[in-house]
Formats: structure tokens, C-alpha cells, sequence
């Protein structure tokens, strides 16, 4: 698959010219190679990439907040002014914001989507979760430096990098919005000089040349017709349009030199990853107890897991294994519950009980106290989905050899018949797929469960 080569423009500080640069290189890029499929979008909220490339008053399926709840991006690309394709500004990104906890879960997206060409990402004046994902993502970002506090907020950046344990080739600075007539004595004759000094100084790479401040760049964005203008057709007549035009060459040769893409990278790992969480499922799937805990009755085959209701692991992770739904129900009532009469499968108890077992999780171990041989308990707790606890019972050792007493025996026995200081959490699972407990996300939220749940029986 043709995977785009990404281009990140970033910086912390505000008003530096991301925007502006982001969208004029888009189109510089592209009328340097007409062919090249070239892909805006912004994680801002001026919506002036919308702004400037949407063609009347049509309107996309979509916009970039909804490439994160799953939309494909080349569904929600609209055709732009100038041969720009762009995904359009989103109202809701503060929202999804909060939810954005991966870092790569850009890279992800367009990893898996046939955009190819160049994304270019336009960046909000800040380090958020967005902007993270966008550098992640990239192959090139380029980092617009305007005077000295924008230069030395580049660290954030470099940081960053290195946090992920990702190489800094990407990162480049470039001096923007310089002011041809601030002339120094010395050897730093003028601001560029001056910021590029500084950049190579603390080890920063530079794109080659700078972005000079024009009035008449300025002036393309406020104008009675509420539009913004690119400089290819508005502002051809200043040192701007050829300073982009230059940049756009770098850019697109930096690009062509580039033999691996990004987020080829982040594909291989996908597949990695995949693979691993493929090979840990199918560990977790041979080791099952082929029977139902309580019953023997055969519930994970080589083909097919069911009809199950319950999934049981022991704290050590020595034995895993289903339970059928009307076994575990009944052993709960009869051994810890103490109800005499029979729970018939339409007792509405049992319908109750079912219901908030979907809430709750139920462990089973040796009742606190109770090490010594004579006095061994069975104690029997039912937390909640936090993992804190609900209610706890102890009870004697079940003496019938089938049943409870043999999930015990397997499950918590040690060599000298006693019980060990392992536990068995029992969870309920999806009837209708109740292998999905085994999958690496479903199955990591239990250990982690299991885990809180350790350490509040270690208290008693
Ligand atoms: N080369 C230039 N010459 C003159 N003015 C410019 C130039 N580039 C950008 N500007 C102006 O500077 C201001 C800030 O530019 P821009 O919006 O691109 O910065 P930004 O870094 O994206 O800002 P923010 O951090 O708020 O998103 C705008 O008014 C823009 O028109
Ligand atoms: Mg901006």
C-alpha cells in the first residue's frame, strides 16, 4: 500500500506561521507535481484550512474529529481549491482530546488508510495530545522559529522525541516571519543569521533559507471578501513566494530521498504487534482446562468454546478454565448462600444473580486466618468492577469429591492437599463469545483487576 509521507507542522508558540506555512506549502507542493496527492488538515480551531481550500459551500461527509471515532480518512477528504485535498476542521476536538490517551493513534489511522502522497498536518500552538500525535506521525516536521523564545521552546520538542525513543532526523527548524530590515553589527548580520546560529549551537537542525515577514503576506487573510488568499496567486510579487517555492523543492526532494516511510514503520510494527498479541491468545487458548470447572462437562474444545458463562485464573496463572453458567450459579447458592431449594432455570434469583454478576467479579481462596491444616476455610468475596470488595463469606471445605470441592482442589490446592496462597477470580464472560476474555485487552483489564484485588486480600 501506497503510504503518504507526513509532514508535521509544529511549534509552541503561537502567531509563529504554522498555518500559514502549512497550507501555502500544501499548495506549493502541489503545483511543483500535479500528480502528487497532497492532504491538509488542521488540529486547530481557526478553521482557516476549511477557509481557504473548501470549493463553494460544499460540505464533506465528515471532518478530523471523526477520523479518531474510526471514519476512514479517504472518506472524509474533500477535494480543495488549487488540486488540495483536506479533511475538514472539527468543533469537537476538545472532547475527543480528553479521551486521546495513544500517542499513536494517528499514525494508526493513517497507517491503515490508501491516502498516499503528502499529509500535511497543521498543529495547534501547544504540546497536546493532538500535537503529539502528529509528530509521532511524522516524517518531517518542521518547526517555524521566529526569535529566540520560540527557538529555545524547541527543547519541548526534542524531548519528545527522545520520551518516545524515537530518532530526531525529522525534526527541522525554520526561521519565519524575519524582518529584512533588522540589521546587527558582528558577525550575525540579521535575525536569520542570528536564530540559525542559535539553532546549530544547541545541536538543532535548519532547513535551508527562512521565510521573510511581508506586509503584503500579511494582508492575504483580511480583505472584504472574509477569504484567505495563498501567495502562489496573491502574493507573487514578493521574496515570500520565492522563499516557498524554494522550500516546497527541499521539502519534496527531502521527501523523495526518504526510503522509508514512517508510517511503513508504524505498519511493521502493527503487524509485530498483532502477531504477538495473536501468539498470546493462542498460548492463553492451549492451556484451558478442556472441562467446565465444576462439571466436567467439555467446554473448550480445539474448534469451539461454549456454552460458557464463567471465566476462572488463579492468581499464580497456573490453571484457567470456563464454567457453565447454571453451574457456577448453583454452587454460589447452595455452598455460600445456603438457599435449600433448587434454582430452577427460570428463578427469577437467577436471572438477579446473572445480571449483577455482569458488575461484579467473585474470588475464592483460603479464608484469612486459616492457614493452619484443622482449620482451613474456604472463603468466598464478590468485588466490583473497581475491585473493591462487596461481601466476603467463609465457609467449611465442601467434602463431596465432585463440584466445588474439586475446582478447589485443582484450583487453590497446594502438594501437602492443603490450600495455597493462590486466589481464583472468576469473571463473567459474553455468552455468546466467551473466548474474548482470552484476547491481550480483555484479558490485561483482569489481570490488572486481579492485581488491585491481591492487594487488598494481602491486607487481610
Ligand atoms: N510571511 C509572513 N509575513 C507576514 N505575516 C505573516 C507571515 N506569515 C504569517 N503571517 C501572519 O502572522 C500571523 C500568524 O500566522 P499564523 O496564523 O500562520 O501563525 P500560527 O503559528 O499558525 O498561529 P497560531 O499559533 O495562533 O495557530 C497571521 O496574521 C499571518 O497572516
Ligand atoms: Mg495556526
Amino acid at each position: 500500500m501506497d503510504r503518504p509521507y507526513v509532514i508535521t507542522v509544529s511549534s509552541e508558540k503561537g502567531g509563529v506561521g504554522k498555518t500559514t506555512l502549512a497550507t501555502n506549502l500544501a499548495i506549493y507542493l502541489k503545483a511543483l507535481n500535479e500528480e502528487l496527492p497532497v492532504t491538509l488538515f488542521s488540529f486547530d480551531n481557526h478553521f482557516t484550512v476549511d477557509r481557504m481550500f473548501r470549493i463553494g459551500r460544499r460540505r464533506g461527509k465528515g471532518d478530523i474529529g471523526d477520523l479518531f471515532a474510526g471514519q476512514p480518512a479517504t472518506d472524509l477528504v474533500e477535494i480543495g481549491e488549487y488540486g488540495v485535498q483536506f479533511i475538514p476542521s472539527s468543533h469537537q476536538l476538545s472532547e475527543i482530546r480528553e479521551r486521546l490517551t495513544a500517542v499513536d493513534a494517528l499514525a494508526r489511522l493513517l497507517a491503515a488508510s490508501p491516502l498516499g502522497g503528502v499529509v500535511i498536518i497543521d498543529t495547534r500552538p501547544d504540546l497536546d495530545m493532538f500535537t503529539r500525535n502528529a509528530l509521532y506521525a511524522a516524517d518531517r516536521v518542521i518547526v517555524p522559529v521566529k526569535d529566540a523564545p520560540s527557538l529555545e521552546n524547541c527543547r519541548h520538542l526534542y524531548q519528545f522525541f527522545d520520551q518516545q525513543g524515537l530518532s530526531r532526523r525529522p525534526l527541522r527548524l525554520l526561521p519565519c516571519l524575519i524582518d529584512s530590515r533588522i540589521h546587527y553589527q558582528g558577525p550575525f548580520r540579521d535575525t536569520y543569521q542570528l536564530l540559525k546560529a542559535y539553532a546549530i549551537n544547541r545541536g538543532y537542525r535548519c532547513l535551508e533559507g527562512f521565510i521573510a515577514k511581508s506586509p503584503k503576506v500579511e494582508s492575504l487573510n483580511t480583505n472584504p471578501e472574509g477569504k484567505i488568499y495563498p501567495v502562489i496567486t496573491h502574493g507573487r510579487s514578493t521574496e515570500v513566494h520565492l522563499q516557498f517555492t524554494h522550500l516546497a523543492r527541499q521539502v519534496y526532494l527531502g521527501m523523495r530521498e526518504e526510503r522509508e516511510r514512517r508510517l511503513d514503520q508504524v505498519h511493521q510494527e502493527m503487524s509485530r504487534q498483532e502477531q504477538s498479541r495473536d501468539a498470546a491468545f493462542l498460548a492463553r487458548r492451549q492451556t484451558l482446562q478442556p472441562d467446565c470447572l465444576l462439571c466436567d462437562r467439555p467446554l473448550a474444545s480445539a474448534e469451539a468454546i461454549g456454552p460458557a458463562g464463567y471465566y476462572a485464573e488463579t492468581s499464580d496463572g497456573r490453571l484457567a478454565g470456563f464454567l457453565e453458567e447454571s453451574c457456577f450459579t448453583e454452587t454460589v447458592f447452595r455452598h455460600f448462600y445456603g438457599t435449600r431449594r433448587e434454582i430452577g432455570p427460570t428463578d427469577p434469583l437467577r436471572d438477579l444473580f446473572r445480571e449483577s454478576a455482569q458488575r461484579s467479579c467473585f474470588v475464592l481462596r483460603r479464608a484469612p486466618h486459616t492457614r493452619n491444616f484443622y482449620q482451613q476455610q474456604l472463603s468466598f468475596y464478590r468485588f466490583d468492577e473497581e475491585g473493591l470488595e462487596v461481601s466476603h463469606k467463609a465457609i467449611d471445605l465442601p467434602r463431596e469429591p465432585a463440584g466445588l470441592s474439586q475446582l478447589v482442589t485443582t484450583a487453590l490446592g497446594n502438594e501437602e492437599g492443603r490450600l495455597g496462597d493462590q486466589f481464583l477470580l472468576i469473571s463473567r464472560v459474553s455468552s455468546d463469545f466467551p473466548e474474548e476474555i482470552l484476547y491481550d485487552e480483555q484479558h490485561g483489564r483482569l489481570r490488572q483487576l486481579a492485581g488491585r484485588i491481591a492487594a487488598q486480600l494481602k491486607e487481610n
